[in-house]
């Protein structure tokens, strides 16, 4: 595996692509115990000073409790051949199968915390902050409870630090 540990000043990408149609996955857990999902929503940028990801986990992802329970977990990116490993583990839960088995993606350790060899990028991030959306929150009456939420449990926010940034050699 080679990647190398860059500055995040380094990096040049639209977020708006990079997320939202290159999607990541976020892993939380060890080496020895982990889980993986695909996520298309979050936001990259500043606050408190510090370089933030922001992402959103519905409570009952089996990913949930590996980033609830952690202090750190990886969001970590991937070139269109790795579509079809996404599709999959944004469709399966860690629950029901081996996801590393079904994809063939190989782990891989980042500052004690799991990514996998075939990303071409790995963000190493550090919660700093956590809060559940709400329907009581919506200002606008444009129908997003409805489109996205449903029956199923709000999302929670995690606003994490990136404390580590590892690109592909
Ligand atoms: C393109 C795509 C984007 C997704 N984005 C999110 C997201 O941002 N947050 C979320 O909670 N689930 C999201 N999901 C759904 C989870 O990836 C999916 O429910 C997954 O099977 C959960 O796996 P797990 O139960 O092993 O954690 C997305 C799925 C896809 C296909």
């Amino acid at each position: 595996m080679s990647f190398k540990k860059v500055d995040l000043t380094s990096l040049q990408f639209n977020p708006f692509t990079k997320i939202g149609k290159e999607w990541m996955l976020l892993t939380g857990g060890t080496m020895d115990s982990f889980n993986t999902m695909t996520a298309s929503w979050g936001q990259l940028g500043v606050l408190w000073n510090r370089n933030v990801l922001t992402c959103y986990i519905r409570p009952n992802r089996h990913t949930f409790g590996f980033v609830e329970n952690g202090e750190t977990f990886t969001a970590s990116f991937y070139g269109e051949q790795f579509r079809k490993a996404l599709s999959f583990c944004g469709s399966h839960s860690g629950r029901d199968c081996d996801k590393v088995k079904e994809t063939g993606l190989t782990p891989a350790e980042f500052d004690g915390c799991v990514a996998f060899e075939e990303a071409d990028m790995v963000l190493v991030c550090r919660k700093l902050y956590s809060y559940d959306l709400a329907e009581s929150g919506f200002l606008t009456d444009d129908g997003i409870p409805a489109q996205f939420f449903g029956s199923d449990p709000y999302h929670r926010a995690y606003i994490s630090e990136i404390v580590g940034v590892y690109v592909k050699e």
